[in-house]
């Protein structure tokens, strides 16, 4: 299954009774294995997660640390782009040209690499250790 697939699969478990905006994400990590995640609201509103941080989690949790490339899908009228928030989360992990594909349920999709969503990343490398 194609990660906009996975997303779309596991986007329906999505936890969002306040915006009512259900997102799902998926990742294939450098190893090949396939993480997903969802958007999981909480009735603190500020304590709610991205779908894109559930999906990342779950990478880090299974031993992986490399993402070769995401999907997010949500039902909206153009392809949902990640928060900024997300970009700055999926740069942690990702490298400049790693494709993003932002889709819609309804089936119309976009792939850029994260440089274009996130130019000049603040990433470890700008920190003298
Ligand atoms: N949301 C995501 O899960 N990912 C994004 O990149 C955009 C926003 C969620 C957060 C919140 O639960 C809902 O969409 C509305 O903002």
């Amino acid at each position: 299954m194609d990660l906009v697939e996975t997303a779309r699969a596991v986007r329906g478990n999505a936890h969002a009774p306040y915006s009512g905006f259900k997102v799902g994400a998926a990742l294939r990590a450098a190893s090949g294995r396939v993480y997903a995640g969802v958007n999981v609201e909480n009735a603190a509103y500020p304590e709610g997660t991205c779908a894109e941080a559930g999906a990342i989690a779950a990478m880090v949790a299974g031993g992986d640390t490399r993402i070769a490339a995401i999907a997010v899908i949500a039902d909206c009228p153009d392809p949902v782009p990640p928060c900024g928030g997300c970009r700055q989360k999926i740069a942690e992990f990702a490298d400049g040209a790693t494709p993003v594909t932002m889709a819609t349920v309804a089936g119309a999709s976009v792939t850029r690499r994260l440089d274009e969503l996130l130019p000049g990343a603040f990433v470890a490398s700008h920190m003298p250790r």
